[in-house]
């Protein structure tokens, strides 16, 4: 039986929703409690799930287990078409429910196969089903939608969502870029498994994650089609459409594809040779390889300043350099398999896939973890003094704003974490816990607090407390390194 309570405020949360005849009938059912079997129960999902630094991204109420995305790009027009069919469950009883999408028209929504009502405001694309959908159901609801996606600008000025190149797109998503190119559950806590299938002009190639399924040329145009199997985030989809120089190959069982502007082919050849070798080193240290496709996408988007690590498949805006491989590489251990709760815990992205670029050179003779966090605590390690000092500027677990997410005490601060924990805990216990991180929270969610207590649990009789409060939650720079 509900509660009395939670029956009003559900009334006075759909109230905002639903048009005054259908509340007041909704109103009068809820005073006469139990007399309404058969009517109305559901309510409206929530329109965020209260991410700290973005409260809109994200939906409550149900949980997207499958995204289908059938896409077809015009790049002369650059003009975009696009269905979009989510299989999720209901965690409630639900009268309507929100997605995320920023720009681009909505022509027409399904719910289960039946025509559904909509409206928009903002990133929220509110979709009110003809029946409710009760807690548990699975559904499908499918978003026909067209238009010249936007180039979203992040709060850091950088640039995500859909970007042009000099012969196509680009679209990347972190951390709200992807709500641009399709409608979505849209916050890291939602993973999903995707089959993307993109139709572009013959001549053209459409690279996205996982494995290619399918590539069919029919009048004058090319489908492709991508399927990801394993969960993944909405920010680490993407799609690369363009002129690129393919090469299909394996990397011991893995199917190793990757896509190569040509302008960056040259560049690219000899550290992308390298992904296999990239992939023995990283299993040896961080575990099984979470997914069953690899490779990489090379773009000449020097507009964008940054490598991203799309799931199996990272991209980057020109030829990458060893260290950026390792780190997009390491992310798919941490970031893509292991991904954060919310933005708040982007250093355990980061800050781990920084700590890999220590670790290989320390494993390929190099400077050792120690010696590289011994530099980078000294400033020895930075050009300048402003680099130096930028990095104590905030705790890595707490960014000030979401402009911060991505500055550098999240990167250097987050590695040197791991480096205080392996400082406390010894080499073996800390490799065998950097494995277990992966393998416990493989394809799934994790905080800062489970990190935490993971360590804790693994390192019984250690005292951490010093490394949390100092270095993981601390302001300014730790008094000793
Ligand atoms: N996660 C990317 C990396 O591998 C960087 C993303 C930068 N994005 C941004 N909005 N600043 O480090
Ligand atoms: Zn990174």
């Amino acid at each position: 039986m509900v509660s009395r309570d939670r029956r009003i405020t559900s009334v006075a949360r759909s109230v905002r929703l639903v048009p005054t005849l259908r509340a007041a009938s909704m109103f009068a059912c809820a005073l006469v409690l139990g007399a309404c079997g058969g009517g109305v129960h559901g309510t409206p999902g929530g329109s965020g799930v209260r991410d700290p630094y973005f409260p809109k991204a994200g939906n409550d109420g149900y949980d997207v287990t499958h995204y289908g995305l059938r896409l077809a790009y015009d790049p002369g027009a650059e003009h975009l078409t696009g269905t979009a069919t989510l299989t999720a469950r209901a965690e409630k009883d639900l009268s309507a429910f929100n997605l995320d999408l920023v720009g681009m028209e909505v022509e027409q929504v399904t719910v289960g196969g039946e025509i559904a009502r909509w409206n928009r405001a903002g990133q929220e694309l509110t979709v009110r089903p003809r029946g409710d959908i009760d807690r548990d159901e699975t559904f499908r609801v499918s978003v026909r939608y067209s238009g010249t996606p936007e180039t979203v600008t992040d709060p850091d000025g950088s640039r995500e969502g859909w970007l042009r190149t000099t012969d196509g797109v680009l679209a990347l998503g972190e951390p709200t870029g992807s709500m641009a190119w399709f409608p979505g559950n849209h916050h890291p806590s939602d993973k999903a498994a995707y089959d993307i299938a993109v139709t572009v002009p013959k001549g053209l190639r459409a690279v996205s994650n996982g494995e290619l399924r399918g590539e069919r040329t029919a009048r004058g145009r090319t489908t492709f089609v991508w399927h990801s199997g394993q969960p993944m985030a909405s920010y680490l989809a993407t799609l690369a459409i363009g002129r690129f120089d393919i090469s299909r190959s394996r990397a011991g069982e893995l199917p190793l594809y990757t896509a190569v502007d040509p302008a960056e082919a040259a560049a690219s050849r000899p550290v992308l040779a390298r992904i296999p070798e990239v992939l023995r080193w990283s299993e040896r240290r961080f575990g099984p390889y979470p997914f069953s496709a690899t490779g990489a996408i090379v773009d000449s988007a020097a507009l964008v300043g940054y490598a991203l690590e799309t799931q199996t498949r990272p991209v980057f805006p020109g030829a990458p350099d060893l260290p950026l491989l390792v780190h997009e590489f390491a992310h798919q251990w941490y970031g893509d398999s292991v991904t954060p709760e919310s933005w708040r815990d982007m250093w355990l992205n980061e800050g781990f896939a920084t700590y890999a670029e220590w670790l290989w050179d320390e494993d390929h003779g190099g400077d050792s973890a120690q010696e590289t966090f011994d530099a980078v605590y000294s400033g020895a390690h930075f050009d300048t003094e402003e680099a130096a000092k930028e990095i104590w500027e905030f705790p890595p677990a707490d960014p000030p704003s979401a402009g911060q997410l991505s500055d550098p005490p999240v990167y250097w601060r987050g590695a040197m974490v791991l480096q205080k924990v392996r400082q406390v805990v010894g080499d073996d216990r800390f490799f065998a816990i950097l494995r277990g991180w992966a393998a416990g929270h493989r394809h799934g969610n994790a905080d800062t607090a489970d990190f935490t207590a993971y360590v804790e649990q693994q390192a019984p009789g250690k005292d951490l407390e010093a490394v949390w409060d100092e270095w993981l939650y601390g302001e300014g720079k730790p008094e000793r390194p």
